[in-house]
């Protein structure tokens, strides 16, 4: 039986036929929070402290209260500077899709918050920066924000008012460093997605050196929620530290994977058993990633771990993005791992060293390993590799991504590292268990 979060609201219109249409969207009471802003004069300092209070935050991975975020910008009277929002809409951390439901299903919501957004701030325009392979979700929200446009909600004088505001789509090139939010302004400047080092921060000097504010797609998806039903209503679902619902997606070895709307801290148990259906096969489960691929695998016996930042923190992992990657029994940790570290060593941008050798020396060990010529001392390597790598040793956090993995691995599946290592092949398999391994020319080719 599946138990629904007690109340639903980010999907319940991406469940109605024609959800993407600015018609479909005004009539299930869609730009009623802009309009209520707009025309009863609430103040922009009000939009941003209702958000504040509401206590959200960030859904892009880091977890960071999206109101308090808003206040980093300049005050306008002090800095007149040009002023943007960038949106992060690349979503290429694995194991993650929640955004691209969003964006294909309900585009006018996203817009909606865009132009909260961009009111609370003073903004005068917004990009949205979206991930490369998402023809359909780029394509819906163009057409949306050009029945918005026409509605006369984008653009000069949003409805009859001094307010202004422009939205512009820019689509990614398929480099995960592009949602790292300084790589991705440095792409959407038409430059290399180098990241750049912090400070300065965004607020101070982001897109073409302006202020500029950086969220991700669920984040400001939410904003028209609480505009419209006030921080109260939002602090109503989810726990006090980490308010709301969020979109679950859940993948790997499950019966149903998909994405699943549920209050912050639902246990991850109940996430797997009653809206995913359980692990598949009838199997066991070994072992699950939080949120993305980057936060660290916990064993089984942490599954009824609650899915919120400081419980998911306080077994040793992080909440990320939410998006919850099983494996059943007979997943070899070591092939994962591999497999992992090869994407993180690919999507390296190579400007600091730790990370361009380390992502490198992680994927030939764990590949090493997995052919069967893991070596003694490969785990006391990767080990130390990964500590010169994280925390925050870097300009960016793409090499604690690729670290924290596998310092997990190493706590949490030591023994089965070990047996790789002494066996010289996958213990699973050599039990009839696995199989899933590829074989050492496999791995080199
Ligand atoms: C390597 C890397 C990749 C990232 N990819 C994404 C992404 O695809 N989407 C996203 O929203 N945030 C991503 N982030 C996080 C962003 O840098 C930033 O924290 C986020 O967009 C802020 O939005 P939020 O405060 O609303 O969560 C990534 C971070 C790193 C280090
Ligand atoms: S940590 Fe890695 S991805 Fe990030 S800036 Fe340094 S080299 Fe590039």
């Amino acid at each position: 039986m599946i138990t629904p979060a007690s109340e639903t609201y980010l999907l319940t219109r991406a469940e109605q036929p024609g959800s993407h249409t600015i018609e479909v969207f005004k009539r299930l009471g869609g730009y009623a929070a802009i309009e209520k802003v707009l025309k009863q004069g609430i103040s922009r300092s009000d939009v941003t402290t209702e958000v504040k209070n509401s206590g959200l935050r960030g859904r892009g991975g880091a977890g960071f209260p999206t109101g308090l975020k808003w206040t980093f910008m300049p005050d306008p009277e002090k800095d007149p500077r040009t002023r943007y929002m960038a949106v992060n809409a690349d979503e290429s951390e694995p194991g993650t899709c929640k955004d691209r439901v969003l964006m294909r299903e309900d585009p006018h919501g996203l817009i909606e918050g865009c132009l909260l957004a961009a009111y609370a701030m003073q903004l005068s325009a917004v990009y949205i920066y979206v991930r490369g392979e998402y023809r359909v979700p780029y394509d819906r929200l163009q057409a949306a924000i050009d029945e918005a446009r026409a509605a006369n909600l984008v653009g000069e004088n949003i409805l009859g008012t001094d307010f202004s505001c422009e939205i512009h789509m820019h689509k990614g090139a398929g480099a995960y460093i592009c949602g790292e939010e300084t790589g991705l302004m440095e792409s959407l400047e038409g430059k290399r997605g180098h990241p750049r080092p912090k400070p300065p921060f965004p607020a101070g000097f982001g897109l073409w050196g302006q202020p500029t504010t950086v969220n991700n797609v669920e984040s400001i998806f939410n904003v028209p929620f609480i505009i419209n039903k006030g921080a109260q209503w939002f602090r109503g679902m989810g726990t006090e530290a980490s308010p709301g619902n969020f979109l679950c997606g859940i993948s790997g070895h499950v019966n149903r994977p998909g994405i699943y709307e549920v209050p912050l801290g639902i246990s991850a148990e109940t996430i797997l058993n009653e809206y995913a259906g359980g692990v598949w096969k009838g199997r066991k489960l070994k072992g699950w990633f939080p949120g993305g691929s980057s936060t660290g695998i916990l064993p089984a016996e942490m599954i009824s771990t609650a899915m919120d930042h400081d419980s998911i923190k306080g077994v040793g992992s992080m909440f990320g993005t939410g998006a919850m990657i099983i494996l059943d029994e007979t997943a070899c940790t070591v092939r994962a791992s591999r497999v992992l570290a090869h994407f993180y060593d690919h999507e390296s941008c190579g400007q600091c060293s730790q990370c361009r050798e380390g992502t490198q020396w992680l994927y030939q060990i764990f590949a090493r390993i997995e052919a069967g010529k893991g070596e003694v001392g490969d785990l006391e390597a990767l080990e130390r590799i990964s500590k010169q790598m994280a925390p925050g040793k870097t300009i960016c956090a793409l090499a604690d991504a690729a670290a924290i993995p596998t310092l997990a691995v190493l706590r949490h599946f030591h023994d089965e590292l070990e047996a790789h290592i002494r066996e010289g092949c996958c213990p699973l398999r050599s039990k009839g268990e696995g199989g899933q391994s590829q074989s050492a020319q496999e791995v080199h080719a």
